[in-house]
């Protein structure tokens, strides 16, 4: 790409907003050159507005440090300086619906990581490796939003990056009944342990809003585009329970598993770590060499070993065996800011890119 995408992030003063912040500096492709963020960040410097909530491992990036936040609610404004925008605001649902769609109406493709479109039919939600066909339908979408190059994607819940891509690989043994508990990290609900000391040695079980979408949106991720909609598909059967636990980054996910087609173990393997997708084949940017592996020690995956495995963007899957009521059971691990937000948002907008859905506004 000879000059890079100029890129807008909304809401880039919180948790998921500085992951984008730090993934997209030294892209090749992408440069962000908006911040946006509620009216109380706005006006000033994005080190300022962060103050001392930055909360990545590596230093805030030098590029971003002087740039001014915008008001996120100023459309026009913030959408005038971009050729795309990744979203990652905090206001409500529906709130989030009619500002993500503004976006799209002033001609500013959205890369979304909120939850509020993703059950919109003629909105994509992609795992860039499962699921890029899906992207056909922005064609129907603009239609119906009356643009020409604005659009919305989503990329789905952390919580289901730990499991689904498994059901994909798997997808000729027709899975019929997944059972699965999530372990889920803290810095998925925004936090540290400094902003939540009660996290400290305990276990909160339950999560809000996510058990519904951690059974319901991999189907929508398995599913096919019908008529300019996506279609969901109707198995496997999903039931989940997702509990907080005292763990930074990481989601770990418990799954017991029955299929239509029982393979053997050794077949299980070989289609999790020879499963490969688009960002693969297209070796995308921010592509995982390998998107799953599997690691045969009894005691993996851990978190504290395994979650930045392909910095952040790879699937860990360990201790695979046969169970005595299920055909299967198995656990999984991913980054939850990382695949499972940001980082996946990325990969949605690269894969974008690839396609020729987001191209610059202006041509250069
Ligand atoms: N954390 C995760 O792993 C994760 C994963 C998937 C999805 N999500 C979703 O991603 C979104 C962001 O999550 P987060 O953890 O990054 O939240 P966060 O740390 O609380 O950050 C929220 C961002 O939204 C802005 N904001 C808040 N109220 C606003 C308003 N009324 N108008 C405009 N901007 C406003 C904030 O700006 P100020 O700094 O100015 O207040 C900040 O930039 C949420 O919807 C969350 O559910 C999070």
């Amino acid at each position: 790409m000879e000059q890079k995408l100029r890129v807008g992030i909304l809401g880039a003063t919180g948790m998921v907003g500085q992951r984008f912040i730090s993934l997209l500096e030294d892209h090749p492709w992408f440069e962000v050159v908006t911040v946006a963020a509620s009216p109380r960040s706005a006006g000033k410097t994005y080190e300022e507005a962060v103050g001392g909530r930055w909360k990545m491992t590596t230093p805030m990036p030098e590029g971003v440090k002087k740039l001014k936040v915008l008001n996120v609610n100023e459309v026009e404004k913030v959408a005038a300086t971009v050729d795309f925008v990744f979203s990652a605001v905090d206001m409500t649902k529906d709130e989030i619906k009619a500002i993500e769609e503004e976006y799209a109406k002033t001609e500013t493709p959205v890369v979304s990581n909120n939850s509020a479109h993703r059950w919109t039919p003629d909105v994509p939600m992609v795992v860039p490796e499962i699921n890029s066909e899906h992207f056909a339908v922005i064609e129907d979408q603009k239609k119906r939003l009356g643009t020409t190059r604005g659009f919305i994607a989503v990329k789905p819940n952390c919580s289901i990056q730990s499991y689904a891509p498994c059901l994909a690989a798997w997808r000729e043994y027709e899975a019929t009944e997944v059972v699965a508990t999530t372990y889920q990290a803290i810095s998925g609900a925004g936090k540290t342990f400094k902003d939540w000391p009660e996290m400290v040695e305990n276990i909160i079980p339950y999560i809000g809003g996510e058990e519904e979408k951690s059974e319901q949106e991999p189907l929508r991720v398995l599913g096919k585009v019908e008529n300019g909609k996506i279609k969901k598909a109707d198995l496997p059967k999903i039931t989940c329970q997702c509990i907080r636990v005292p763990v930074l980054n990481g989601h770990t996910a418990a799954v017991f598993i029955n299929f239509a087609k029982k393979p053997t173990k050794e077949e299980l393997i070989e289609k999790l770590v020879n499963y490969r997708g688009y960002p693969q084949e297209e070796n995308l940017p921010s592509a995982p060499k390998q998107f799953i592996r599997y690691l045969g020690e009894e005691n993996r995956p851990q978190v504290a070993l395994d979650v930045e495995y392909e910095n952040g963007m790879g699937i860990s899957i360990g201790r695979l065996r046969e169970d005595s009521i299920y055909d299967y059971k198995f656990v999984g691990l991913s980054h939850n800011t990382v695949r499972g937000a940001a980082g996946g948002a990325v990969l949605c907008a690269e894969a974008l890119t690839a396609k020729g859905y987001i191209k610059a506004k202006i041509p250069q």
